[in-house]
Order: structure tokens, then C-alpha cells, then sequence
């Protein structure tokens, strides 16, 4: 009796401290769905400021797992395998993209799953490229979005992706750039971009709060997650997509099909073409759209 009742001691013993260990050790998305708690885990640079500028190379293995343990956001599963539940304020609105979404289903087989990366994310739903892929035809992929404000809502949408709140480097390095907040028509402070009225009208007056993020270059997040092929990737940051496509070493990956917004880009769409043009991409659709004034105009260019 004594001897089974000890045992049990050690047992419960053993419980407890494994309860304890989870409890606080475990970072789950509940936690972060709260705005200050997440901006303390994700924004707060004082314990990763470090590796940042023009001597760090993008394959750097210390970076690679900065970016892995410090800015990813595993996709939630519920138990037993099941998808998990979406919670998105339209949930019978099957497509919000402006119609990319629809173009890609043209060129890919796209039924039987694939991985995106969309860039900038926004909340994971307004205008999103990729929910439609993941919702309906299982999907994963990475959704990279730079503004908090942003990035919180993300996490409520149950979207099944790695979530990343960081930027995607207009260098071929990382770095910490200042971010304005500018809910959908957010950007790096810096780059050098065409703005238009609306956005003159709407923030220049009111300045718009600027914070820091962490970017990192695209190659850098295909590490983290070891992957070479990406089957659509979403580019849309609000003027530096040239910039960031000038960082990608195409040789190395495998970007099936591409979407770029334009609208901002400094050197306009003819750019954009001319600088794809110029590169070996095996890429077999890109699509470069512009969103403004209201409708998207789409110049599909079918390589090879
Ligand atoms: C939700 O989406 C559907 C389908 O696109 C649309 O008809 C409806 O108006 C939307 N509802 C709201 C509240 O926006
Ligand atoms: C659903 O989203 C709302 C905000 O849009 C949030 O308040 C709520 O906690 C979310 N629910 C779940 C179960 O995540
Ligand atoms: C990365 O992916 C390759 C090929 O899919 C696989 O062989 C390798 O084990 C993976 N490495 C890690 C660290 O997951």
C-alpha cells in the first residue's frame, strides 16, 4: 500500500512537471491573438537586433534560424488531423482577390494543393490572393505581413499557413527598415515609390505612424522553411516589388506562377517586364496587375 501510494507521488509528480513545462513553454496562437503580447514576442528587437546589413548574407545558417524560431507562426491544426475552423467576417465570400485568384486557376493545376507565399498579407482575408487555394483545395503556404496592426488580425482569421510578421528585404540582406502604418497601403518609409492621391490625400496630411520591422530577404524564408518550389507567389507591397524581385536568386528556386502590383513601382510596369525579361525564370505566368482607380487590369505575360 505505502509502495503503490510513493508510486503514485512520483507519477503525479511526473504529470505536474510536464504540465508545467508545456504550460510555459509553449507559445500558442491564443496567447498572440492579443495585440500587446504579440507585439512583445514579435516587435520587440532588443534580443535579435543582431545580424542585420550588407555583411550578412542571405543563406547565412544563423539567420536562417532567427527567421525560423523568432518569426514564423506555425499553422494552428485542430486535434485528429481535422482543417481547422476559418473565422473570417465574410465566410461565404469564396474569392476576395481581385480577381488574380481566378487567373492562376487558368494556368496551374491547382486542385491538388500547393504552397503560396503572399506578400503583403494584410489580414489574411481582405483582398487576400491565396485563401481561395488554401480554403478550398488545401493549400498551405506563408503569409508575410509587416504591420502589427495588421498582423493581429491575421492571427484571428485561422488561416492554415505560416504567418510571418517581418517585410520581405528590398536588399539582398536583412535588415530593420521603418514601416508606415498605413493599414492597406502600408510600406518601407524609404524606398522610393510613386505614391498616388489617394494615399496623398488620406495619410501624407496626417503622417502616418512609422514603426520598425524586421526584413529579411525572399531566399532567407524558403530556407526556414526548407523549400524550393513555390506554385504561386502574391507579390503586393505598395511600391518596392521591383526591389524585392531584384533580390531573388531565380537560379536557385522555382516560382511556378507570379503576381505583382505595379501601381507604386518606380520604374512603372515596363520595368518590371523588362527586368523578368532579363532573367532565366522558368516562371510559366506572371501576372502584373494594377488595383487602382477600382478594377484590376491584368497583362498576363506566358513564358515558355
Ligand atoms: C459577403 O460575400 C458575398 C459573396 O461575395 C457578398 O455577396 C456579400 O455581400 C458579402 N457580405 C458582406 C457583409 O460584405
Ligand atoms: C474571431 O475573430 C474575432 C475578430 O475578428 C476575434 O475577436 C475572435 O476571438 C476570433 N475567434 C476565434 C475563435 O479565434
Ligand atoms: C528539407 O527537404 C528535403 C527535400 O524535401 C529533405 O530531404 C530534407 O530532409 C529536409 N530537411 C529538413 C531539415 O527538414
Amino acid at each position: 500500500m505505502k509502495r503503490l501510494s510513493k508510486k503514485l507521488c512520483l507519477y503525479f509528480f511526473i504529470f505536474f512537471i510536464f504540465v508545467f513545462i508545456f504550460v510555459f513553454t509553449s507559445k500558442n496562437n491564443n496567447d498572440l491573438k492579443n495585440y500587446d503580447e504579440m507585439f512583445k514576442t514579435f516587435y520587440n528587437y532588443q534580443k535579435y537586433d543582431d545580424l542585420n546589413g550588407p555583411k550578412i548574407s542571405m543563406d547565412d545558417s544563423n539567420l536562417v534560424r532567427k527567421l525560423r524560431e523568432h518569426f514564423l507562426v506555425k499553422p494552428i491544426k485542430e486535434s485528429k488531423g481535422k482543417r481547422i475552423r476559418y473565422n473570417l467576417s465574410n465566410m461565404s465570400e469564396k474569392d476576395p482577390s481581385m480577381g488574380q485568384a481566378t487567373e492562376i486557376a487558368k494556368i496551374l493545376d491547382y486542385t491538388k494543393g500547393g504552397f503560396f507565399i503572399e506578400c503583403g498579407a494584410l489580414d489574411g482575408e481582405t483582398r487576400s490572393n491565396t485563401l481561395y487555394f488554401e480554403r478550398y483545395y488545401g493549400w498551405t503556404g506563408l503569409l508575410i505581413e509587416a504591420d502589427p496592426l495588421n498582423f493581429v488580425k491575421m492571427l484571428n482569421k485561422g488561416r492554415q499557413a505560416y504567418l510571418s510578421p517581418s517585410c520581405l528585404s528590398v536588399n539582398p540582406y536583412p535588415e530593420i527598415v521603418s514601416f508606415l502604418q498605413r493599414s492597406n497601403m502600408g510600406r518601407i518609409a524609404d524606398d522610393e515609390v510613386v505614391e498616388d492621391e489617394v494615399i496623398s490625400n488620406t495619410f501624407e496630411t496626417k503622417k502616418s505612424p512609422m514603426i520598425n520591422v524586421q526584413c529579411f530577404p525572399l531566399y532567407t524564408y524558403l530556407l526556414a522553411l526548407n523549400i524550393t518550389v513555390i506554385d504561386y507567389f502574391s507579390l503586393d507591397v505598395e511600391g518596392s516589388e521591383l526591389n524585392v524581385l531584384k533580390t531573388i536568386p531565380f537560379d536557385k528556386i522555382d516560382i511556378k506562377t507570379l503576381s505583382v502590383e505595379f501601381f507604386h513601382v518606380k520604374e512603372g510596369d515596363d520595368g518590371v517586364r523588362s527586368f523578368l525579361e532579363t532573367i532565366n525564370i522558368n516562371t510559366k505566368c506572371i501576372i502584373l496587375y494594377n488595383l487602382m482607380p477600382r478594377c484590376a487590369v491584368f497583362c498576363v505575360l506566358l513564358m515558355s
